[in-house]
């Protein structure tokens, strides 16, 4: 197949993507246009091993040498795409020059949203690209036993509270919702994983917001005021609020936006461009929602799949499960499936207490997840529940003959 692919955007759906185009026999151009200077790495160690110093660089990247050199991909580094005209697949990019496919692949992911009033201020940390957690690494190392202020308990505060922490930090977490990590693991489990902070010294300010940073004459963060009127002393400030689409540069391109490139089920936003990874909203029939998953698992998927429809080979849309996991502290912590909040939660195995158990969702009718504290194996096994679509009856009735080992 000769045709061409132009990918917008080089992390994990692109990366993806064009390994399973080369595998499936498709020998046309693919450009992958690269805002970073690095190529393709993987991002979940920027918060546990690669933040902490355990691991360094060499172990992240997402191709390997062979597959650089056998897969020809024409990389178009430090270059942003600006522009797309969709009815002839044209990508503008920031040099002025473009590029046609006969594919376009939106793959530009995310981007963290700011704290405002932080701008400037040295010592105040996102963390999203490599080169942000190298920074952050360096001033963590640089500066041992540091007061580290971490803004928001989601995933980014959540690891890097544990990593911090683990380093001999002295950590606070400030979270304006009044359960951390709710939206993806619901009230009871999120409060479950708010306590592992508290296990390791770690300081949660739930229900409380940021009302102000104050620099130090040097420039650096010192202080961070808070809406209960307390200051925290902050030597670290990191920001950890949620991320954006990164949509802007298809604004007025005719594409549907709405907190991400509308899809349809195969992924497919117009006729020849299909969107991966963070950036994409589709319809997944198996949930009948229109979703956006920000999890490394999606990105390999959703990557994957939108390859097997370039290459002709997809015919079934497009309705993963979603699964993601996070290492926090001595914890694996995972969880599948679309709970909602207000579903019933049932512990099936261990129990909270001895920091080892595997829970599972449902909403009466369906068993809509599972979630699993140091239980990969029961994660895995109620997953593929989950793809049987079984109903929470049936879920209860396998936790009960498990228990009592028929
Ligand atoms: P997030 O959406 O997971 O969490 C953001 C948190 O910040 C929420 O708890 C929210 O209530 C809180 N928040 C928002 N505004 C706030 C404010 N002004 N003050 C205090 N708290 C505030 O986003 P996060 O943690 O920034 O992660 C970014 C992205 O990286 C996400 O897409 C996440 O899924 C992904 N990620 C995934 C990991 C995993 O799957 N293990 C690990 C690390 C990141």
């Amino acid at each position: 197949m000769t045709s061409s692919v132009v990918i917008v955007g080089a992390s994990l759906a692109a990366s993806r993507c064009a390994a399973a185009l080369r595998r499936g026999g498709h020998d046309g151009a693919i450009t992958v246009i690269n805002a970073e200077a690095h190529l393709p790495y993987d991002r979940p160690p920027l918060s546990k091993q690669f933040l902490s110093g355990e691991w360094d660089a060499d172990r992240l990247p997402l191709l390997k040498p062979e597959q650089l050199t056998e897969f020809e991909i024409d990389w178009r580094m430090q270059t942003t795409a600006t522009a797309l005209d969709v009815d002839t697949r044209t990508v503008t990019l920031d040099d002025g020059s473009t590029v046609q496919g006969d594919h376009v692949v939106i793959a530009t992911g995310a981007a963290p949203r700011r704290l405002p009033g932080t701008e400037g201020i040295a010592g105040v940390h996102l963390l999203r690209t490599l080169d942000d957690s190298t920074g952050l690494r360096e001033e963590l190392a640089a500066r041992p036993n540091a007061s580290v202020v971490v803004v928001g308990a989601g995933f980014i505060g959540a690891e890097v509270a544990a990593t911090a922490a683990t380093a001999g930090h002295r950590v606070t977490i400030v979270e304006a919702a009044a359960v951390p990590m709710e939206r993806g693991l619901g009230a009871e489990m999120g409060a479950f994983c708010g306590s592992l902070h508290a296990d390791h010294g770690v300081d949660l300010r739930l229900s409380t917001g940021v009302t102000g940073v104050r620099a130090g004459a040097d420039g650096r963060i010192a202080a961070v005021e808070l809406s209960d009127g307390t200051e925290l002393v902050a030597d670290v400030l990191v920001v950890g609020i949620g991320v954006v689409p990164s949509t802007a540069w298809l604004d007025g391109s005719g594409l549907t936006l709405d907190d991400g490139v509308v899809c349809n089920a195969h992924c497919e936003a117009a006729p020849g461009i299909h969107a991966a990874g963070d950036v994409a909203r589709w319809p997944n029939e198996r949930f009948g929602e229109v979703m956006r998953v920000e999890h490394w698992d999606n990105a390999v998927e959703q990557g994957i799949h939108v390859a097997k429809r370039i290459l002709g080979e997809a015919t079934e849309p497009f309705a993963p499960i979603p699964w993601f996991w996070s290492d926090q502290y001595e914890h694996k912590i995972q969880l599948a499936g679309r709970p909602k909040a207000g579903d019933l939660v049932e512990i099936v195995t261990g129990s909270m207490e001895e920091r080892r158990f595997a829970a599972i969702y449902g909403d009466g009718e369906r068993l809509t997840g599972v979630f699993g504290l140091n239980r990969p194996r029961h994660v895995m096994q109620y997953r593929r529940k989950l793809a049987e679509g079984v109903s929470w009856a049936d879920a209860l009735h396998f936790a009960e003959e498990a228990r009592s080992g028929s």
